[in-house]
């Protein structure tokens, strides 16, 4: 098995990543919050594609979960993850405590506007400042040269675009595609709250946004089909739905019909203990 070094201190990760800087190697950094499967691992083997040297970091991040949310049950396994990344060929994992992240007197916020009051910051308050806070602290830490996010939180990959975009942090904001199940679920550390028989449910998610994305590309008016696609939600077994919106890729704008703009269906429903999200292209 192939060994690589765990960091547990910004100084230790910021001293490698230094030597590998003066090395002239490029760095990739790959941000998640652990309990890996193949979606976070498509980040990994892209970044080791693109980067010399890649870090992933695992860190459940308090300040990005809500009073009643899931922190507490949130999977930590970080053998297995730590596995996984030396497979992919990352270079090495930063695993940081809370109180390394967050010292005694932490008081400072990132906050991006606009983009963050809507479809997952419209039921999530304070979510995407948990964050902008943290990402903008790993940049900072490492400093890699490219770091990598999944389309699956589009809208996250979006507001650290923007962030990243508005505080001159240099470095390149990339996005990779959702990995899916071979029913089309989006893969998710949260797939793992449901049941058998929710997952059959859950795989209908998908199907439904598709259906609707392709209504809206060919003609239809994206309200009405994100009604028909919430009603079909429901009738498959979805609990409630958070939202399913039409929105500019970019602005997160509402679109109502498709023009010459490039959009997205977006989509957030409750199913058993989860609450699931994804998103497809509007074409
Ligand atoms: P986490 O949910 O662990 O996800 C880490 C990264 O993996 C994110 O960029 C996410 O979009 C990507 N990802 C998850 N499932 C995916 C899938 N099925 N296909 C492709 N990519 C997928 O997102 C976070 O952590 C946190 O908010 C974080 C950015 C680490 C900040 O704490």
């Amino acid at each position: 098995m192939t060994s690589i070094p765990i960091f547990r201190t910004v100084a230790d990760m910021r001293a490698q990543v230094q030597d590998w800087r003066t090395d002239g190697l490029s760095v990739g950094l790959v941000p998640t919050m652990g309990g890996l499967h193949a979606g976070h691992m498509a980040l990994v083997k892209a970044a080791v594609k693109k980067a010399d040297r890649v870090i992933a970091t695992i860190f459940v991040n308090p300040t990005q979960f809500g009073a009643g949310e899931d922190l507490d049950s949130y999977p930590r396994t970080e053998d297995a993850d730590v596995a996984m990344i030396a497979q992919a060929g990352g270079a090495g994992v930063f695993v940081p405590s809370v109180s390394e992240m967050y010292p005694e007197g932490f008081a400072t916020r990132v906050e991006v506007d606009g983009l963050t009051n809507v479809l997952c910051g419209g039921t999530r308050p304070g979510h995407f400042n948990g964050v902008t806070q943290i990402v903008s602290k790993l940049l900072n830490q490492s400093q890699p040269d490219m770091a990598f996010f999944g389309e699956k939180d589009w809208q996250q990959l979006a507001v650290i675009r923007r962030m990243a975009r508005d505080l001159d942090i240099p470095v390149q904001i990339l996005g990779v595609a959702t990995v899916r199940d071979e029913y089309g679920l989006a893969l998710s550390s949260r797939n793992g709250y449901l049941s058998a028989a929710e997952i059959d449910v859950a795989r209908q998610f998908n199907v439904i946004l598709k259906k609707a994305a392709y209504a809206i590309g060919t003609g239809g008016i994206a309200s009405e089909e994100c009604n028909i696609a919430a009603e079909a939600l429901l009738a498959a077994g979805f609990q409630k739905i958070d939202y399913i919106e039409c929105r500019d890729s970019d602005s997160l704008e509402p679109v109502e019909r498709l023009e010459s703009q490039s959009c997205r269906i977006f989509g957030a429903a409750f199913l058993g203990k989860a609450r699931l999200i994804d998103n497809h292209l509007v074409a």
